[in-house]
């Protein structure tokens, strides 16, 4: 079995697509490890998860230092914990140009909507706002423009009748626990690479290797 490609998550909050990807790369057959999970909240309650489950955890504040020397401190984090690939999973930091650029096509963020609908905050009130029927959530290489880059594989959820922003959200997140471990696993096995800045799935998977899931 090839190498599994060590990969950080980076949080802000709650982290539960950090768990779920934890949970994923728990399986020995999966292409990545969980190498570390770096917040830049202290309190971030996913934090204390991870430890839970046996990661390395890394709180690296902008308040104190400001982005820069924050963003240097990360690098570096990264770089001891000889990190290949970063999961952006409800990180609420913009990062630098010359950061992004050093991950490029090295690092992944999931988004609550279907890509390019509904960059940025507040995704499931401005879907229902927009009377959409279908809704959900992406999986993109990043890229300095907040939301944008090639797309991986995206889920599908249907807005129902009577939907509120927390219900249709707690729908898209299931979907997104499903999503983020199958994108990241296309990501992490060389399955997929990035042409004219476009997904391009090499070797698909011969079991389940869709990039766009209806759940
Ligand atoms: C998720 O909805 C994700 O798509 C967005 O931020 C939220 C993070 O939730 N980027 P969690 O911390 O993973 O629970």
């Amino acid at each position: 079995m090839a190498a599994r490609r060590r990969t950080a998550v980076l949080i802000s909050g709650r982290g539960s697509n950090m768990a779920a990807l934890i949970d994923a790369a728990a399986a020995p057959a999966y292409p990545a490890e969980i190498a570390l999970v770096l917040s830049n909240r202290a309190t971030a309650g996913g934090l204390e998860n991870a430890r839970t489950a046996g990661i390395a955890t890394a709180a690296v504040s902008y308040k104190a230092a400001g982005p820069a020397a924050a963003e240097a401190e990360i690098a570096a984090i990264l770089e001891a914990h000889g990190v290949e690939l970063v999961c952006l999973a409800g990180y609420m930091r913009l990062l630098s140009a010359g950061f992004v650029a050093r991950w490029h096509d090295r690092m992944i963020n999931i988004h609550p909507s279907l890509l390019p609908a509904f960059p940025g905050l507040d995704t499931h009130e401005r879907a229902l706002a927009a009377d959409v029927k279908l809704h959900g959530c992406t999986v993109h290489f990043v890229r300095h423009e907040m939301d944008t880059g090639p797309i991986i594989a995206q889920a599908a959820v249907p807005v129902l009748a009577g939907d509120t922003p927390e219900r249709l959200a707690t729908r898209v997140l299931a979907a997104e626990h499903v999503l983020y471990p199958k994108a990241l696993a296309l990501v992490a096995s060389g399955a997929v690479r990035v042409v004219d800045g476009h997904c391009v799935l090499d070797h698909p998977p011969k079991e389940d290797g869709r990039m766009l899931l209806s759940l």
